[in-house]
């Protein structure tokens, strides 16, 4: 079968990598990819996702048996429902089902309705009165642009003054755009450690995958500004088999009963960001893709074969994986390698040295996210956020030793990394033991089974 794989970062070298293992794949495609995917045997297809003439073209030209859209701005824009209506088969949700995560106010108010734990909110279309809101809050808040931003119209607040400035980057002066700052979500800040959570979702059959860890702040110690992610690992302890069963029931349930019976049924891949505070787990965000960074450990550590689970996605027969991933029991720790001045304006078109041979090292894999050949064919860092150095090791302490080793032979100008991915769980007094797979996959539930659970 061949496959075409739309995107460009580390999650999709990882996905291009996985599919290319598939006994059944033929030839593999990205869109537009980068210089890892094509390293990776996957031809560069150099048209945009806006192109959905010629994409829809392309695909019934190469014969394509499955399309798996990576990012989230193809899926906000329609793509995969521009490619069934063609008869292409795809991974990966409809528009009206991508709003879980382009549209922030549709995401919180699916939440209230489904009864889903999340922080209290409130929802503004004009700036006054959520500057009213703000000021008569005894908490501190967060203030979210409605749409999508490249994941930075989530503004953490520490004060009020902090949360007044953000009402006026979103609303009045459209520092993420128009359209995404036309609504905001002001919501209360919550305290503790996050945890992301990916289910695969298809039909009636919900697929819950080992938990992971992100580490979103640009610097050691979660200091400094928000990225899209500087390393992650896999499996996170902090999502013991009780916690992962509760959220299935809290959360996954009821967030995809409820979609269903909105006439948006989800299918693909469910993301949940979730936050452990004081009060229980609570929802902050959802995904409606493969997180990036988490994709890179997840994918490291699976063993069954990702074409076939996929297909069986978007097929509706997800049913038929119930119990039957296979996971590598070894964790996985990946390190993000960003260009200088990320996560704000970075540098780009810096030589980079060491691939090869952090490669080399054993169960250590080095997935490119912005790289490409320069018009010498040497590689060039083409993004901020360059490399995901990702290695298994016998235990997590193992795994993270084995990716600094990598990272350690890797160089570029101006190449910044967090020295501390996985320290969360490491530093924990008493290590918990997570099994893997961590959960067995629920099969939807009738209408009022899931339980409610309160709003913090
Ligand atoms: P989002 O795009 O909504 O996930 O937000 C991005 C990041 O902002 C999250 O991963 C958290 O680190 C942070 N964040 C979002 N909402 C909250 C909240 N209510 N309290 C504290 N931090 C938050
Ligand atoms: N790692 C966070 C995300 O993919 O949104």
């Amino acid at each position: 079968m061949n496959v075409l794989v739309i995107g460009k970062g580390g999650r999709e070298h990882a996905l291009v990598w996985k599919l290319r293992q598939s006994p059944r794949a033929g030839r593999v495609f990205c869109a537009p990819g980068n210089a890892g995917t094509a390293r990776e045997g996957a031809t560069a297809v150099p048209i945009n996702y806006t192109e959905t003439d010629r994409l829809g073209r392309f695909c019934q030209k190469e014969a394509i048996g499955l399309v798996v859209i990576g990012p989230e701005d193809p899926l906000a824009a329609g793509l995969a429902d521009y490619l069934r209506g063609k008869g292409v088969k795809v991974f990966g949700p409809s528009k009206d089902a991508a709003r879980i995560e382009s549209s922030k106010v549709f995401a919180k108010e699916l939440m209230r309705h489904a009864d889903v734990p999340t922080a209290e909110f409130r929802v503004f279309d004009h700036p006054e009165p959520a500057r009213t809101y703000i000021q008569t809050r005894d908490y501190p808040v967060v203030v979210k642009a409605d749409g999508l931003a490249a994941g930075k119209g989530v503004i953490v607040c520490k004060d009020t003054q902090e949360a007044l400035r953000a009402v006026e980057r979103i609303m009045v002066r459209d520092e993420f755009g128009q359209r995404a700052g036309r609504r905001v979500v002001v919501e209360k800040k919550l305290e503790g450690e996050e945890l992301s959570v990916l289910a695969l979702v298809s039909g009636r059959t919900i697929l819950p995958l080992p938990p992971c860890q992100d580490h979103k702040a640009a610097l050691d110690g979660d200091q400094g500004p928000n990225t899209g992610g500087m390393g992650a690992y896999c499996p996170a302890p902090l999502g013991t088999l009780d916690l992962m069963a509760s959220l299935e029931a809290t959360v996954f349930v009821p967030t995809v009963h409820a979609m269903k019976r909105g006439r948006f049924p989800f299918q693909g891949l469910l993301y949940a960001g979730i936050m452990m505070t004081n009060q229980g787990p609570r929802v902050l965000e959802f995904n409606a893709r493969f997180g990036d960074p988490e994709t890179q450990p997840l994918l490291m550590r699976l063993k069954t074969d990702l074409l076939e689970i996929l297909e069986a996605v978007a097929d509706e027969r997800l049913e038929e994986f119930e119990n039957r991933i296979e996971w590598d029991p070894r964790p996985a720790v990946s390190v993000v390698l960003c260009s200088g001045g990320y996560p704000a304006k970075f540098d780009i078109g810096k030589s980079i040295t060491g691939i090869d041979e952090a490669d080399r090292l054993p169960d250590v894999k080095v997935f490119h996210a912005g790289t490409k050949l320069d018009e010498k064919g040497r590689l060039v860092s083409d993004g901020g956020r360059v490399l995901a150095v990702t290695a298994l090791g016998d235990t997590l302490a193992a795994a993270k030793a084995r990716a600094y080793q990598g990272v350690k032979l890797i160089n570029f100008p101006g190449m910044h990394f967090r020295t501390d991915i996985a320290d969360k769980a490491l530093k924990k007094p008493t290590p918990v033991r997570v099994e893997s797979p961590p959960v067995l996959p629920a099969r939807f539930r009738r209408p009022g089974s899931a339980g409610g659970t309160p709003q913090a």
